[in-house]
């Protein structure tokens, strides 16, 4: 029988074969593409983030996590699907104060917590790769009156390709540390079919953001979105 290892355990391992995890100083920046420095930063989840509940969901290896508890002195859980990552972001991470990283599938962690967040966000994380309309009802109910969700995905236009025209995942890949890629889904929208899940939650959509580096992208490559709970 075919044993598979879920892409992202293999791209974990890879990673951290290559390059063990230590402790870092925690980035001076959010970024919300691969480009550091390209777009608006921790700004688009409130102005104030100190003491605020934020939660990132597929947080990695914690950069955008250790930046927000240690720069804004916002309360930030970081939850990812692999274990590993989790292990390598608290490895880098484990020591700023406001700083929490627990290993679980997002929708999972949403669904048995009974916290409620000022804003939730994923960075190339599990929006995208969870059923939106589960996904965005479960982050619906863990946010308070007004709070923020955003996310960023890699943009539906990049390299040539189309939005998707109906609701379905199509099929993309992660692209491991040794540069092979391997298969996963994952939910390829444009603005408005966002903007119209987003809606069936209680979500509103309040911007939509192209980031394309202007001098190595041809192509917009990140989708940027922002929404309130109505
Ligand atoms: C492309 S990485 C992005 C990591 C991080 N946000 C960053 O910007 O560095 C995607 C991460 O999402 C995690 N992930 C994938 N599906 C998930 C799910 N259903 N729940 C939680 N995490 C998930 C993966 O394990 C991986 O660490």
């Amino acid at each position: 029988m075919l044993a598979q290892v879920s892409p992202w355990y293999a791209h974990a391992a890879q990673r951290l074969a290559t390059a063990p995890a230590h402790a870092l100083v925690p980035p001076a920046r959010m970024e919300w593409s691969t480009h550091p420095g390209l777009g608006p930063g921790a700004e688009i989840l409130s102005r104030d983030l100190r003491g605020k509940r934020l939660l990132e969901l597929g947080c990695g290896p914690g950069h955008n996590v250790a930046h927000l508890a240690r720069h804004h002195q916002a309360r930030v859980t970081g939850i990812d699907l692999v274990g590993l990552q989790v292990r390598r972001a608290r490895s880098h991470y484990g020591h700023i104060e406001g700083a929490t990283f627990t290993a679980g599938h997002a929708l999972h962690y949403l669904q048995a917590t009974g916290q409620t967040f000022d804003a939730i966000y994923s960075v190339f994380g599990a929006v995208g790769l969870v059923a939106p309309e589960l996904l965005f009802a479960a982050i619906s109910r863990h946010l308070v009156p007004c709070g923020v969700l955003a996310f960023s995905v890699p943009h539906p236009a990049r390299a040539g390709r189309h939005p998707s025209t109906d609701d379905r995942p199509r099929e993309d890949y992660v692209t491991m540390p040794d540069r092979t890629r391997l298969p996963i889904a994952r939910w390829e929208y444009d603005a408005h079919r966002w903007a119209t899940h987003l809606s069936r939650t209680g979500l509103q959509i309040t911007s939509a953001i192209e980031l394309r580096h202007p001098r190595l992208d041809p192509w917009p490559t990140t989708l940027l979105i922002t929404a309130r709970k109505r």
